[in-house]
């Protein structure tokens, strides 16, 4: 099928709709390959999904053997596959974690957590931050802050109780002015509280963040930050659940973005990279006290492909896989860091940033520190865009930032040092074309 017949047929996801993309029809670790033959190193991992690469064997051998067994058990009986995804998921999870809810996709992981948390909380009113991604669904789409995402859905049904915070990142764009990483952690911090309290404490719920911006640019909190969120969290009754859907299972050199800031969240949701994108899956991690009231609580809440046992035997492979890439994304990252850095000496390159194998490089005009183009106010052609299509032209896929003003890269952790060295030389020449 040939991408003519795709743009008439189809309705692709994310307003890609009209656009000539490549029909990917192989793949093979950090490598995919299109109907005419052409190979793209996947510095996307797709949707930041594919955290082991393609057609790792020693999760089709899982899927295979349990597709042998039984393929699907309801979601409301008991299943030996999920019970034992679900004991391996509690022992590489950050905290005192102590139960699962599975669900499907990251967008209703994040819509349980809320049901959750709003089920054992006196208030209703959720916060999260500008700058963010949670999902395309109603209630996570209101939550998310990038506007090209939450707008149109939200001239449907607002999200009731919603309330945005400001995130604390620097770099273009930021909302706060501070000199030093620790006076940006204290202002950020000092910001939330200021909001909690004047949103009035006891109607809060809970606060949804991602711990390291995921497609919004990548961007790492300071350090204390995320300290200061817990203490707030903790005076306040408010409910800390962790979007972990981008950051978990290895993506930034630790299990989860919570086990790098030594943070222990009360829910922490997951999805993309728990099977490495073998057969969707998801769901919410709950700590021994959330648990505790959840279940005196007695929500009833379910879905029907809620943790199938063939995605429970795929992230059971997953896992395997990880603990093998982990330390490998660790030993990595400086290398990848360093090689996206040579792109600095571009100057419309603004901050580069980032943790382990997620990174976000932003475009900015030089002497203002802008975005070279703002798609939140601007309309026409987007040069970052073209940067994009200039790379997936010479065999390298990277993917757009939230908002377009940015690249994103994150390759599948299975990525060699040489293959990260060829595509940062490949997204330089392209740079390079569309600004030089
Ligand atoms: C941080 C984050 N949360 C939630 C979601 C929603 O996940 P899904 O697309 O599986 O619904 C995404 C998707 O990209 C995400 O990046």
């Amino acid at each position: 099928m040939h991408d003519a017949d795709i743009d008439a047929r189809g309705l692709p996801h994310f307003g890609h709709i009209g656009e000539t993309r490549p029909t990917i029809v192989d793949g093979d670790g950090a490598v995919v390959v299109d109907a005419d033959g052409n190979e793209y190193l996947d510095f996307t991992s797709q949707l930041y999904c594919v955290n082991a690469g393609h057609s790792n064997e020693a999760i089709l051998d899982h899927i295979g053997d349990q597709l042998g067994r039984v393929q699907y058990v309801s979601s409301a009986d008991h299943s030996d596959v999920r019970t034992r995804f679900a004991e391996r998921l509690l022992e590489v999870a950050p905290g005192q974690m102590e139960s699962v809810f599975f669900s499907v996709t990251g967008s209703d992981a994040n819509e349980a957590a809320i049901q959750l948390a709003r089920e054992i909380q006196d208030g209703d009113t959720v916060l999260s931050r500008w700058r963010s991604y949670h999902g395309s669904t109603y209630a996570t789409a209101g939550l998310t802050g990038d506007p090209a995402m939450r707008v149109p859905v939200e001239r449907g049904a607002a999200t009731t109780g919603a309330v945005k915070v400001l995130p604390p990142f620097d770099g273009c764009d930021a909302p706060f002015d501070a000199d030093s990483p620790a006076g940006l952690a204290e202002r950020a911090a000092d910001h939330l509280e200021y909001v909690i309290l004047n949103h009035g404490p006891d109607d809060v719920a809970a606060l949804l963040t991602e711990v390291v911006a995921g497609s919004s640019g990548a961007f790492t909190a300071p350090p204390g930050y995320f300290d200061r969120v817990r203490e707030i969290c903790d005076r306040y009754d408010v409910l800390l659940v962790v979007d972990e859907v981008i950051t978990g299972f290895g993506r930034c050199g630790d299990w989860f973005g919570a086990d790098t800031e030594g943070l222990a969240p009360d829910l922490l949701t997951f999805a993309k990279g728990a099977t490495g994108a073998y057969v969707p899956l998801a769901g919410v991690l709950a700590s021994e006290a959330v648990t505790e009231r959840v279940r005196a609580a007695e929500p009833a809440i379910g879905q029907t492909f809620a943790g199938t046992p063939i995605g429970c035997a795929a992230g059971l492979g997953a896992l395997d896989v990880y603990e093998e890439l982990i330390p490998r994304v660790r030993e990595l990252a400086p290398h990848l860091r360093d090689e996206l850095s040579r792109l600095e000496r571009v100057d419309v390159v603004g901050n580069v940033h980032g943790r382990g194998f997620l990174w976000g490089i932003e475009f900015v005009d030089p002497p203002t520190g802008d975005p070279v183009f703002d798609p939140r106010v601007e309309e026409g052609d987007n040069p970052v865009t073209e940067v994009i299509r200039e790379a997936r032209d010479r065999g390298l896929m990277v993917g757009s930032g939230r908002p377009g003003f940015q690249v994103m890269v994150a390759p599948p952790l299975c990525a060699t040092e040489a293959e990260l060295s060829a595509g940062v030389e490949t997204l330089e020449s392209a740079v390079e074309t569309v600004f030089g």
